[in-house]
């Protein structure tokens, strides 16, 4: 018998625990601040609208109709589409092995944060507790100082995984959630408040039409949108796969959308907004402290909570919290997209496709406490995000939209539906989406062969970049490949094993 959610709101919780993740806390921001302030909320909603939502139901129709991860599900649409699925779960494969390092920093900087340990100097600091080397290649060991925070969140993750749908996923959900809220809420309070708050919400909001005009802009916001829904490397189809047949799916994508772009946009209030107070305590401009990436969160931020009048340490447990609370949420659903890949194909336990996942992923993610970790994950990240979910989400709505009939799932979502989808759905997947996806998984495949990436050498460019591209491609094409269980793709037949 498949899993199930206990209900529908049990669902939501999870896909708002997955979408909500560190992308909206640290990415969205400095996305936004960097390309063009306000006028980039234009082509955010938009691709909300024309990509974000859109792929959203699809990708709750086919979880929740095919009954399987995006694999098999795919495979029950047309056998010839399984591979796509693969190239997904592998993409969310090596999402996970970083994605944790990230969520292990968080813990430790929790703890910092009681003290401020990072001084006068915190980037520096991150620096040295990373024990960061000159370049990926030279890996400088395992850090012993992230050995016990690593050991500690892949304990909690393995006990929420072995736990499954309703016991282990939603339950994190439902607790850290509520947590997150207060954590974010708290910051936006103090944020708000601070002198300096509206300089550094001009830098996020403040329009510079001519970006508009940039294309890089508007690949930024389909990258954001992809990164921050989860769409596109198979989670939400996962989840949905465990979904009972009556489910609502229109209302619940707007409900998930809504509350993932809300929150993404009220966590950036509360985080520039200290930033503001941080630069004009500083004396200096926004922008030249505003930070980006990883750095924003650990080297910008500790640097801010510093310069708070008081309650640093609460200003900072909160802060890091919330990365981590969200960071969790997001990590499990990640993690669920493989298990979810590999338990429908092959004749394997759910517990035994979790210890199937985990395993190589502990090994590998020890990559990324070494010395060259954060260099790697920078590059990874990259490679994974910009030319992997781009070209992932291309084939998935090009293959539905082209070479199958998009109106059988339309409908699908509509049977059971309030309010119904009308056509503007199939035509923004089936051209809006594919033309974006097209030019941004084009124009990020030509920008890092021609230019590379971040400065880095060629060398770890080819390691790191290319390799994760053609490792994701290999192993997909080998599961692909490889036998599954008898009449896996044939619906009627699992369906009718399983008693539905
Ligand atoms: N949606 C998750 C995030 O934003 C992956 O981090």
């Amino acid at each position: 018998m498949r899993q199930e959610w206990s209900n529908k709101f049990g669902f939501i919780l999870a896909a708002i625990g997955s979408a909500v993740g560190l992308g909206n806390i640290w990415r969205f921001p400095y996305i936004a601040g960097e390309n063009g302030g306000g006028a980039f909320l234009l082509p955010y909603f938009f691709a909300i609208i024309t990509a974000g939502i859109p792929i959203l139901i699809l990708e709750y129709t086919i979880g929740k109709r095919y009954k399987a991860g995006a694999p098999v599900s795919l495979a029950r649409i047309n056998k010839r589409f399984e591979w796509v699925g693969w190239l997904q779960v592998m993409v969310a494969f090596m999402i996970t092995i970083y994605y944790f390092a990230i969520v292990v920093w968080c813990v430790s900087y929790i703890g910092f944060a009681f003290t401020q340990a990072w001084g006068d100097d915190p980037s520096s600091f991150f620096v040295e507790y990373l024990g960061l080397t000159a370049s990926g290649t030279e890996l400088g060991g395992i850090q012993t100082n992230l050995i016990l925070p690593f050991i500690l969140v892949w304990a909690v993750t393995a006990a929420i995984m072995y736990s499954g749908i309703k016991k282990g996923i939603e339950k994190a959900c439902k607790i850290c959630l509520p947590v997150l809220l207060v954590m974010v809420c708290i910051l936006v309070v103090r944020g708000i408040t601070l002198p300096g708050a509206a300089d550094g919400l001009n830098y996020m909001f403040a329009p510079q039409w001519s970006a508009l005009t940039d294309p890089s802009v508007w690949v930024a916001a389909y990258g954001q949108i992809f990164f921050s829904l989860s769409v596109g490397f198979a989670i939400m189809v996962s989840y949905s796969s465990y979904l009972p047949k009556e489910t609502d799916v229109v209302n619940t994508a707007f409900i998930t959308a809504t509350a993932n772009h809300g929150f993404e946009i009220f966590a950036g209030i509360g985080v520039f907004s200290i930033i503001g107070y941080m630069a004009l305590s500083q004396g200096v401009p926004v922008e030249d402290v505003a930070g980006s990436g990883v750095g924003l969160a650990f080297m910008t931020f500790p640097t801010a909570i510093s310069t708070l009048p008081a309650l640093n340490a609460l200003f900072g447990v909160c802060f890091f919290g919330a990365l981590l609370t969200a960071g969790i949420t997001s990590l499990i659903s990640i993690i669920q997209a493989v298990v979810t890949g590999i338990h429908d194909k092959f004749d394997v336990a759910y517990k035994k496709a979790v210890t199937i996942v985990l395993v190589p992923a502990f090994l590998l993610s020890m990559l990324f406490i070494t010395g060259a970790g954060l260099t790697i994950l920078d590059i990874v990240d990259a490679f994974t995000n910009q030319i992997g979910i781009a070209a992932c989400g291309l084939l998935e709505v090009l293959l539905i939209c082209w070479f199958f009939d998009p109106e059988v799932l339309r409908k699908e979502a509509n049977e059971f539906s309030n309010f119904s989808v009308g056509k503007w759905w199939t035509y923004c997947l089936k051209i809006v989406t594919v033309v974006m996806l097209g030019v941004m998984t084009i124009l990020n495949t030509i920008t890092f062969i021609t230019e590379g990436y971040g400065g880095y050498s060629s060398l770890d460019i080819g390691i790191y970049g290319w390799g994760t591209i053609a490792i994701i491609v290999i192993v997909a094409v080998i599961l692909t490949g490889m036998k599954g269980k008898d009449g896996y793709r044939d619906l009627s037949k699992i369906a009718a094993k399983e008693g539905k």
